[in-house]
């Protein structure tokens, strides 16, 4: 989409168009091509491709900004790379609680942390390389009658001593498509890494190495309903600890810091097992879900925690050891026929097995469901057949 469509889409007519394609799209049951031949009947080629472009994305979009995408526009990367309401909510309420007024956010995309931060009270500035995104962006403000200023510049190139914090989330794609080297990112590292010396906060991969986090920064690894999303480094005042484990659940917000964590040993495996979300496996924090939980790791190495103690915690998923089983593949068969299993889920770390192929390979075929542990316990392959609570 250029600006020019955009424009356009802005306009009464573009609006009435774009109204009528998201009523072809849940009339043609989310087929953009039926949709778009039945508008083409009345508007221009370009005119029904922008509004059913612009249409199936609002709908692609709810699952990141919920009610908001039906009022929201998007480019199809803007939509990719935009981070998610929920954790741009919480990012938002983070800088609200530090005392932010003012902050500046230096490749603010289609808006997602723009918007967040203008709901939560604070003003917003954001600047884009990208003058459709930078259109969009603002069309989003306007869209949510929300307050703040974006306009095309290069963040590299923007006074950020005005505001109290800087924000930054750089695009992680190179023309090569996702890139792992912080070199690569735009802005690159090296950007980043200064803005680290004020009060900033900057998205990141959740990949981030530990070691690239600079001393006095705060990591914190963000998960949305089990999934891990990002990490963001926080400089400056902002800073509160070194590691941060933020889960975000149906019950609501969690968050676990090393200063949580007094650390915990190897232990047997006893009548609980727990799978630490992977946002604390990332930070570093299982042993504080160990420790949280009266219990120990299952292995030095290995990210599952074991406790004779039941306990519900939004860190970790928790489940009854009902049974060890045979590690060997014929007797692990066997083993679960015996128990009736057909359905199996198989949950694995420090073990080298595809669960798809043991799963083929097991060909079970009873009526019971179950869920199969296989890990490491003091060197050894171990299967554990649990059950979750
Ligand atoms: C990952 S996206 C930001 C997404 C945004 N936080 C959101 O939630 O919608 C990164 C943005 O940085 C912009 N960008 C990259 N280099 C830039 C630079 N030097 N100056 C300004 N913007 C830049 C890209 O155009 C892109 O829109």
């Amino acid at each position: 989409m250029d600006l020019e469509a955009f424009g356009w889409l802005l306009t009464e007519d573009g609006q009435q168009l774009l109204a009528a394609a998201t009523r072809e799209l849940e009339n043609a049951g989310d087929d953009p091509l039926a949709a778009q031949t039945r508008l083409r009947r009345t508007a221009a080629p370009e005119h029904a491709a922008a509004a059913v472009t612009q249409a199936t994305l609002r709908r692609r979009a709810r699952e990141k900004f919920g009610a908001d995408a039906d009022r929201m526009y998007f480019t199809p990367d803007g939509l990719e790379q935009a981070t998610r309401q929920r954790v741009a909510e919480h990012r938002a309420a983070r800088l609200v609680a530090a005392s932010t007024r003012t902050v500046v956010d230096l490749g603010c995309g289609i808006g997602g942390d723009l918007l967040a931060n203008a709901r939560a009270g604070i003003t917003a500035a954001g600047v884009d390389l990208d003058p459709v995104r930078v259109a969009v962006a603002e069309a989003n403000l306007a869209a949510l009658g929300l307050p703040g200023a974006v306009m095309v510049a290069d963040a590299t190139t923007v006074d950020t001593s005005p505001f109290d914090v800087a924000f930054a989330d750089p695009a992680r794609r190179s023309a090569r498509g996702r890139t792992f080297d912080v070199d690569d990112w735009t802005p690159p590292w090296s950007f980043v890494a200064a803005l680290l010396s004020r009060d900033a906060c900057v998205k990141v991969a959740p990949g981030i190495p530990h070691a690239l986090v600079p001393a006095g920064v705060e990591a914190e690894w963000v998960s949305d309903h089990g999934e891990v999303k990002e990490a963001a480094l926080w400089s400056g005042r902002l800073s509160t600890t070194a590691r941060r484990a933020t889960v975000i659940g149906v019950s609501g917000l969690a968050t676990l810091t090393d200063e949580d964590d007094p650390g915990a040993p190897v232990r047997s495996i006893g009548q609980y097992f727990y799978e630490p979300d992977g946002a604390v496996i990332r930070a570093g924090l299982v042993t504080a879900v160990a420790a949280g939980v009266n219990g120990g790791l299952v292995d030095e190495h290995i990210a599952y925690v074991t406790s004779d103690e039941s306990f519900r915690t939004p860190f970790a998923r928790g489940y009854r050891v009902l049974d060890e089983l045979p590690y060997r593949e014929k007797q692990l068969r066997a083993a679960l026929r015996e128990r009736g299993v057909g359905r199996l889920t198989i949950k694995k770390r420090g073990v080298d097995v595809v669960p798809e192929q043991l799963r083929q390979r097991l060909d079970l075929h009873g009526e019971q469901e179950a869920t199969l542990v296989l890990t490491r316990v003091a060197g050894s392959g171990t299967a554990l057949l649990v059950a979750p609570f």
